[in-house]
């Protein structure tokens, strides 16, 4: 158990490079088990949540050999076994994946129901309405999803509410099903469309990832490929939010700047002063924000990740604030910890309404989950004094070596045992 303690009242300065996205890989790794034989993926962040899928990966029986800290190659041979052990699943929400590729390799699957942020209910309907329109069995016994399919056949599904983990593994499961599948109403984000390149590669005949309408035409096999993962957008806003929020001045490197451009838009409403290159932006400073109204939606819309992270520059900001989260009913968790810190927020329904220009001060904190963490980090950071984070793992789960990326930039964190706090 670690806890980060972190000293507020620096501008961040300097250049910071953003890893690959993480939730790219982490579809991207369960998908690599369709394949017949090896499979290389580069440009993986180096984080918890994909040490915990190479373990999974390990179990079933394929070998993921490390060629570095950003680079493995799974080898699918000797993969053998259909059944997700709970104790590794129980940590992250991406072990579902598992459920459509395991059930398009093996035709069948069973796989713990998944763990990973509480944000509310997240239920798996839409999955499981995918899987039993290509055919599949399913049961839900004694927390666990068992699926049988004797032949997976294309069909259409159309999702009632636009879901990234649906549309991917509706995409895992089609990839080999016999004929074609129309997924409607399919969510769009980026990470669907580095899937579906990814798959593409591998000698699948996935169309139109991107849009709402993804048309998937059943192959007989996939084939050994060679993938580069994309920019972690998310990672890629947090660091442009801290660097907003502490007035600094930072280069944000390897990012692509369409992915962002709902938050863009919003920072320069914010009056943060930027510059956007081909695969960088530059923060130049926000010495006044101004208040805005931003409401999470779907891919392109305002990501409902980085709703936490605007929250700090918005305690700064003169008069009042309304970020409304129409992605996940419970995500405001970080808002108590924040308040904790002197924040004026009040929440009404699916709203958070922040009375700006108090400013914030140094607290015993919690993380509660990974975007909520990242946000204590940033509210940390504009804080007079010392504040102190405990649930970081939750933070570990998805940011790469988050404080050596910030100290580098001239912010003071201490990550500390808790013997020593
Ligand atoms: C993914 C991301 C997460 C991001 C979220 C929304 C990963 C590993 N996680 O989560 O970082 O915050 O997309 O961009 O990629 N829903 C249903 N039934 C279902 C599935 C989802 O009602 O069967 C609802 C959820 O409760 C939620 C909404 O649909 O309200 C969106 O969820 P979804 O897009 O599936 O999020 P995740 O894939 O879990």
């Amino acid at each position: 158990m670690e806890k980060l303690a972190i000293k507020g009242g620096a501008k961040l300065q300097g250049e910071v490079t953003v890893s690959g996205s993480k939730n790219s890989s982490v579809a991207i790794l369960p998908a690599a088990l369709m394949a017949n034989s090896e499979v290389s993926i580069e440009n993986l962040p180096e984080i918890s949540d994909i040490a915990t899928l190479s373990e999974l990966i390990n179990y079933l029986g394929a070998r993921v050999e490390i060629n570095s800290s950003h680079s493995l190659t799974i080898h699918t041979d000797n993969l053998f076994q259909w059944h997700a052990p709970y104790d590794l699943v129980k940590k992250l929400r991406a072990s579902y994946y598992l459920l459509g590729s395991l059930l398009t390799r093996f035709g069948k699957a069973a796989v713990p129901l998944p763990g990973g942020c509480i944000l509310g209910p997240r239920p798996i309907d839409q999955h499981i309405k995918g899987f039993t329109a290509l055919g599949a069995r399913v049961k839900l016994e004694h927390g666990l999803v068992k699926m049988e399919a004797e032949e997976l056949k294309g069909a259409e599904i159309y999702l009632d509410v636009v879901t990234v983990g649906a549309t991917i593994n509706i995409m895992l499961a089609a990839v080999k099903a016999k004929g074609k599948t129309i997924i409607e109403n399919a969510a769009k984000e980026p990470e669907i469309v580095d899937l579906a390149n990814f798959l593409n590669a591998m000698g699948a005949e996935v169309i139109g990832a991107g849009t709402d309408v993804i048309k998937i035409y059943g192959v007989k096999e996939l084939k050994s490929v060679e993938h580069m993962i994309i920019p972690d957008r998310i990672e890629a806003g947090t660091y442009i939010m801290a660097a907003a929020s502490t007035d600094g001045n930072v280069l944000v490197k390897d990012v692509i700047p369409k992915h962002l451009e709902a938050v863009i838009a919003k920072l320069k409403e914010i009056e943060v002063d930027l510059e956007v290159g081909e695969d960088w932006i530059l923060i130049k400073g926000c010495a006044s924000p101004r208040s805005a109204n931003i409401k999470t939606f779907p891919y392109p819309g305002f990501p409902t990740d980085l709703q936490a992270l605007i929250m700090p520059i918005l305690t700064k900001a003169v008069g009042s604030s309304i970020i409304t989260e129409n992605v996940f009913e419970g995500r405001f968790k970080h808002v108590d910890e924040i308040k904790r810190m002197g924040a004026n927020i009040r929440l009404e329904g699916r709203s958070a309404i922040i009375e700006g220009g108090c400013g914030l001060m140094g607290a015993p904190v919690k993380a509660t989950d990974l975007r909520a963490g990242a946000a204590l980090i940033i509210a940390a950071l504009i804080a007079e004094g010392e504040t102190v984070i405990s649930g970081i793992d939750h933070i570990d789960r998805g940011y790469q070596k988050i404080e050596e990326k910030l100290n580098n930039l001239g912010a003071g964190i201490n990550r500390i045992c808790l013997e020593e706090v």
